[in-house]
């Protein structure tokens, strides 16, 4: 990679307020990772949480109350000790890669993953309204919804790294419709799986009554 800041700034006078040493590019990448990592784990179970949370409501009392409390604490818990430090990190890291290498904020690429990135933002947002409505009792999303939500930053994540690995020679052959199909494929088995599940409940409860 060509004009890495980082490497520029070395060999400038020491009178600059900040120089930083040459690896600090792959430091920032590698924490980037970390932190996207962390972010995703923490996105991906909060949601399947609001799920429990959301059809702990068809359980009889005293057992309803007990499981949303419990459901309740690990979302604040997971999203505060884990996803949104997670998104910081990778957002701060992300900041220091561009900041090493502004050229990157010119190409399509860049623009495009940023774009998803802000996708990725709002679904996050979207996360801390429904665990508000969830600990308050109002969240009108059923269980159903909530897992059809939960495909979303599944098909970003997959997304954003064919952006950031391909860059200009962003593929649209076979392969990526291949993938493409894979994603969607394994979002409607979970669908599916989920509502023969129900089914199933539903048709031994009536059998047993
Ligand atoms: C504001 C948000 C973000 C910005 C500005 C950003 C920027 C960058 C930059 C500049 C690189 C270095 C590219 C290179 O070395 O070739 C990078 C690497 C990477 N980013 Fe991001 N990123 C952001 C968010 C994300 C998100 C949300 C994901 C995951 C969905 C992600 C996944 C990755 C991966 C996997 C790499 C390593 C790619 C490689 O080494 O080939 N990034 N990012």
């Amino acid at each position: 990679m060509n004009g890495l800041r980082a490497a520029a700034l070395l060999s400038l006078p020491l009178t600059l307020p900040l120089t930083l040493p040459a690896e600090s590019y792959l430091w920032f990448k590698s924490f980037h990772i970390i932190g996207v990592v962390v972010w995703f784990a923490g996105l991906f179970y909060l949601v399947r949480l609001f799920i429990y949370h959301q059809e702990a409501a068809d359980q009889p009392e005293p057992l309803r109350g007990a499981f949303q409390a419990q459901y309740g604490l690990m979302e604040k818990r997971l999203a505060n000790i884990i996803t949104t430090p997670g998104m910081v990190v990778a957002l701060a890291c992300a900041a220091g890669l561009l900041w090493l290498n502004p050229a990157w904020l010119q190409q399509g690429w860049m623009h495009a993953k940023l774009g998803f990135v802000a996708a990725l933002l709002a679904y996050h947002m979207v996360c801390y309204r429904l665990m508000g409505q969830l600990q308050r009792g109002e969240c009108g999303w059923s269980g159903r919804q909530l897992r059809a939500l939960n495909e979303l930053p599944t098909l970003l994540l997959v997304i954003v790294v064919l952006l950031v690995v391909f860059k200009q020679q962003f593929p649209t052959g076979a392969a990526t419709w291949l993938t493409v199909a894979l994603v969607v494929f394994m979002a409607g088995s979970i669908q599916f799986y989920a509502r023969w599940r129900r089914l199933r409940a539903e048709r031994e409860a009536s059998h047993a009554s």
